[in-house]
Formats: structure tokens, C-alpha cells, sequence
């Protein structure tokens, strides 16, 4: 969203010496960005945004006249987000000298302005201090919708009536999810249209821009040993798996209104398992690879209940420390029945995936955190070695592990003699481990990306119709209570046999 020179925008190589001040052709003004996070109290913001935005400043990839501005409803001042801010902020990337400075300089660049988010007079207030710090250059605005969808339409509103840029570009980088169902999305979409034509909107995804999952169609499309066995052939089942090992804390405000399903599962997971089953692009163009991601989704029945089984995490203690349940959060309303887990076995119904389930599993204030697809492989016909193995035969199949975070990974488990006397099998790694290859993961992608990263309407719809019976419900807490309760035995809910010897 902040790329193009030509516009007023980026470098195109990011770098101290590339730097350049952008200069309008025809005015031969210089032009400035204004880049304004709207929800800046919260915790997208905080742990995110803020890391990203410093880290773009630090390898030169902000053009030399920016200006960043938090707007939300708490109040703070300049002094108070900077504060906030730079407890965020981090030299990881690399040992790079100056770090420090660099950071005093980023925060200096960053203001803040509270108001609330359907308020035109509080919009145009801010309007007045992005003018003061834009100095008569061209400005360029972005607006970051790091807030709950509900309000996405009054912020684009009061931005577009009272905040846009009247010389250069206004653009709006919207969150997922987007919308809480088909009709709502489509909605959604209508209303920002009325304000924004779609070039000016950025619906964003970050686990697009996480560098395992862009390697994904590295890993199937440029490696012969991969993609011919890339089918219900040799694949028993797909798991991919999201799980946290803290809780909501304090993002009730958001969580709550949404659940996991929404919140992971509609689009993180659904994103990834469309990258991982689609069929081969025409090339590597963003158009290509939607169309291909599109006809996939297509192919898949959509969720029904027995497919799903969802869960609430409740307090515990371990270690003498006592972890809250949910509905402790004092953001959270009492008595909630909001879904912070979901286990669900989805299927695709075309010829390479027939018959495979992709097992998705999505929770908040689990014991691990980590994001991973493990793709498990079917036994060998009429195995040699399945007495070295003795009755176990679930231990000789192979699996491909590719760790998403932490500590990034691609592992292939392969059967091994254990060296010395006899015939004796075991499973060892065929390991690539970024950590141990010195490759080190970025910060900044979603901020940096181009549109491939980002998402196009018919994506939503179709991941929406897949989770349909799911969220279709006006109150969806009455669906999701009616359906824990169904499966509250075990042996009640058919999907649980997927998970079957599927390790955890
Ligand atoms: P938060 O709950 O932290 O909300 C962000 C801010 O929005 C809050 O600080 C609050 O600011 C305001 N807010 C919260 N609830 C409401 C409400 N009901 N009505 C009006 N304003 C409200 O959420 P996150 O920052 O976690 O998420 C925001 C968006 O970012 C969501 O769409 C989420 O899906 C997305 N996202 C979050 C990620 C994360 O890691 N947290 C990662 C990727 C996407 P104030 O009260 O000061 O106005
Ligand atoms: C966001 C969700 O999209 O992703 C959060 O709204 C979740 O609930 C977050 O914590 C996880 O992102 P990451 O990059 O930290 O795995």
C-alpha cells in the first residue's frame, strides 16, 4: 500500500543511500506520507504494526517526508504512545549499529490524536495536524483499520468526508476478518465502496506475508520430489495448526464479537490450505494464483457441524501460577460462550484431494505456541520392514512438517536402520531449519508487500460459503452452544475419527 515512487510513495529498493525525496512530475513538489493507525491502542497495533513500521524506517524503505499518527479512542499523548510504542520496538532483525538512534528518530515521526471513530469533527481535527506536519508538500494518506470490522465502514466515513487527501493518494489497508459472514462481507464491500474506489483499498492478510507460507508454492512448484506425490495418493490427511499459548488479554473489546472460527480459521488457515491444494498457477501473477486459490475453495463442501468441534479455555493453574479462563477477562462479557478453539476436518471435493481430510485445529491459551502444516503421508504397500516396526505401523508412514513459527522449519520424517547390529528401524529428520542455515525471518512484510499479499473480494466469498453454516446464525452463540453441547461426548461427533492417529 505504500509502494510507487511515481505516485509520491516508496523507493523501490529499500536502502539508506536509495532514499529519495519524491518529487511530483508535473508540480515539481516533494510529496509526504501520512500514515495513520486507527485502533493504535490496541494490541495489533502494539505488537505489530508499530515493529513493522519502525522496521520498514530502519532499512530505508519510508520515504524521507512521513509522518505516523495513532488515532483511537483512549486518551494519551504524543509522549504516552511514544512510550507505548517503543516497548514494542526491537534491533532484532540484524545487529545493525545505530539501532538506538534510529529508534529515537522513528519515534519522533509519531503522534497521536484521540477521537472517536464515527466522529467527522474529530477526523477533521486530525485532518488539521496531518496538514501542519505535511508542510505544503503533496500528501499521500494511508489510513490502517487496526480496529473490529463493525466500525471499518464509520472510520472510511469520516476519513474519506474529512481526512483524505485532497493532492496526492488516499489509501485504506483493511483487516480481516472481513465482515462476520457472505452477506455481511458483501455488505461491508458495498458500503467502503461508496467512499473508496477498490485501487484504495488493501484488505490485508499477515499470514500471507509470513515467509514459510510464501515459500509453500516455492517448495511444491520448484522441487520435482514434491508435487507428483502432492495428491490422495500419497497424502492420508493435511493438518494445519494454529495454537497459542496465551489467551485473549485485554482484545475482548474484538475477540468476543468474532471467535476463532473468524478469527483464525475463515481466513489464516483457509488462506494457507487453499496455497497448499491449489492446482499450478499460469504464472506467478497475483490474478493467476487467485484464480487457482478461488477454484479450490469452490471445490470444498461447506463446513456442517458435524464437522467442527469447538471449546472455551477455562482457568488453570500450573507451576503455582493461576492462568484466568476467558470469561475472566474483565473485556469480555460474563458468561460468554464464544469459541476460542475449533478442531475441523475439512474436504475437497476434486480429483487430486478427493477423500483427504485437511484437519485444521485453531486455539487461544493452548499449552504450545505454533503455526504448522504437517502433511501426512500413506503407509508403504506391502512394507519390507513392517516387522521392524512391530505392530506400530503408523510410526513407519512419513510426514513433512513445515514449522510456520517459531523457530521456522521444513522437516521430512523418513524411516532410518538405527545403526549396529540387527534390523531395527527408526524415524529421524531431514531437517531445514532457517535458524541453523542463518536465515533470518523478516519483520516488515505485511506493510512492505505487494497486491499479491493482499486479498480480492470473490477470496472472501468463497471462504465465507465454506465456514456458512458456521456463522450463519444471527446470534451465533446460540449455533455454537446447541453444538457444544452435541458434542460433548466423544463418540458423538463423526469428525473426531479423522483425528485418529494423528499425533497431537
Ligand atoms: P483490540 O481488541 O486490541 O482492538 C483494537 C482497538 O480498537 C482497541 O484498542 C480499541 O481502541 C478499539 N476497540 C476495541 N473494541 C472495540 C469496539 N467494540 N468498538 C469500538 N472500538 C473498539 O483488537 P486487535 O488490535 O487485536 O485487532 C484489531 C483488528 O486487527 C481485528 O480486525 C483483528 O482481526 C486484526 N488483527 C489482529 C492481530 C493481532 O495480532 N492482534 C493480527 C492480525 C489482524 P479504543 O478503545 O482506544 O478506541
Ligand atoms: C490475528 C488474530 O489475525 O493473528 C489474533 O486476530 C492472533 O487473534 C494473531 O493472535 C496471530 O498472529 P501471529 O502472526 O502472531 O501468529
Amino acid at each position: 500500500a505504500l509502494k510507487n515512487v511515481e505516485n509520491g510513495g516508496l523507493p523501490t529498493v529499500c536502502s539508506d543511500e536509495s532514499r529519495i525525496k519524491a518529487v511530483n512530475s508535473t508540480s515539481g513538489k516533494e510529496s509526504t506520507v501520512s500514515i495513520t493507525v486507527v485502533g493504535a491502542s490496541g494490541d495489533l497495533a502494539k505488537k505489530k504494526i508499530f515493529p513493522a513500521l519502525f522496521a520498514l524506517f530502519y532499512e530505508g524503505c519510508l520515504p524521507e517526508h512521513f509522518t505516523i499518527f495513532g488515532y483511537a479512542r483512549s486518551k494519551m499523548a504524543d509522549a504516552e504512545l511514544r512510550t507505548m510504542v517503543s516497548k514494542t520496538l526491537t534491533c532484532r532483525i540484524d545487529k545493525r549499529e545505530n539501532c538506538k538512534d534510529k529508534m529515537e528518530q522513528f519515534l519522533e515521526r509519531c503522534f497521536y490524536h484521540s477521537g472517536q471513530y464515527d466522529s467527522e469533527g474529530d477526523f477533521a481535527q486530525l485532518d488539521k495536524k496531518l496538514r501542519e506536519h505535511e508542510a505544503g508538500r503533496i500528501s499521500n494518506r494511508l489510513f490502517y483499520l487496526s480496529i473490529p470490522p463493525n466500525i471499518f465502514v464509520d472510520v472510511v466515513k469520516c476519513a474519506s468526508k474529512s481526512a483524505s487527501s485532497l493532492n496526492g493518494w488516499t489509501r485504506v489497508i483493511v483487516e480481516k476478518p472481513f465482515g462476520r459472514d457472505s452477506e455481511s462481507s458483501a455488505t461491508l464491500t458495498r458500503n467502503l465502496k461508496q467512499y473508496l474506489k477498490e485501487d484504495q483499498i488493501f484488505r490485508i492478510d499477515h499470514y500471507l506475508g509470513k515467509e514459510l507460507v510464501e515459500n509453500l508454492s516455492v517448495l511444491r512448484f520448484s522441487n520435482l520430489v514434491f508435487e507428483p506425490l502432492w495428491s490422495r495418493q500419497y497424502i492420508r490427511n493435511v493438518q494445519l495448526i494454529f495454537s497459542e499459548d496465551f489467551g485473549t488479554e485485554g482484545r475482548g473489546g474484538y475477540f468476543d464479537n468474532y471467535g476463532i472460527i473468524r478469527d483464525i480459521m475463515q481466513n489464516h488457515l483457509l488462506q494457507i490450505l487453499a496455497l497448499f491444494a491449489m492446482e499450478t498457477p499460469v504464472s506467478l501473477d497475483a490474478e493467476d494464483i487467485r484464480n487457482e486459490k478461488v477454484k479450490v475453495l469452490r471445490s470444498m463442501k461447506p463446513l456442517q457441524l458435524d464437522d467442527i468441534v469447538i471449546g472455551q479455555y477455562k482457568s488453570h493453574t500450573k507451576g503455582g501460577i493461576t492462568y484466568p479462563a476467558y470469561t475472566d477477562d474483565k473485556t469480555v462479557p460474563k458468561g460468554s460462550l464464544t469459541p476460542t478453539f475449533a478442531a475441523a476436518a475439512l474436504f475437497i471435493n476434486n480429483a487430486r484431494w478427493d477423500g483427504v481430510p485437511f484437519l485444521m485445529k485453531a486455539g487461544k491459551a493452548l499449552h504450545t505456541q505454533r503455526a504448522e502444516i504437517r502433511v501426512q503421508f500413506r503407509h508403504v504397500p506391502g512394507n519390507l520392514y513392517k516387522r521392524s516396526f512391530g505392530t506400530d505401523l503408523d510410526r513407519a508412514t512419513n510426514e513433512l512438517v513445515i514449522r510456520v513459527q517459531p523457530d521456522e522449519a521444513i522437516y521430512l520424517k523418513i524411516n532410518n536402520k538405527i545403526p549396529g547390529l540387527g534390523m531395527r528401524l527408526d524415524r529421524s529428520n531431514l531437517n531445514l531449519h532457517y535458524a541453523a542455515r542463518m536465515l533470518y525471518i523478516p519483520w516488515s512484510r505485511a506493510v512492505k508487500t505487494g497486491s499479491r499479499l493482499f486479498l480480492e473480494g470473490d477470496l472472501q466469498d468463497a471462504r465465507w460459503e465454506i465456514c456458512k453454516p458456521l456463522v450463519a446464525d444471527k446470534d451465533p452463540h446460540k449455533v455454537f452452544t446447541i453444538y457444544f453441547e452435541f458434542c460433548a461426548r466423544r463418540e458423538d461427533c463423526e469428525m473426531l475419527k479423522h483425528f485418529e492417529g494423528v499425533p497431537a
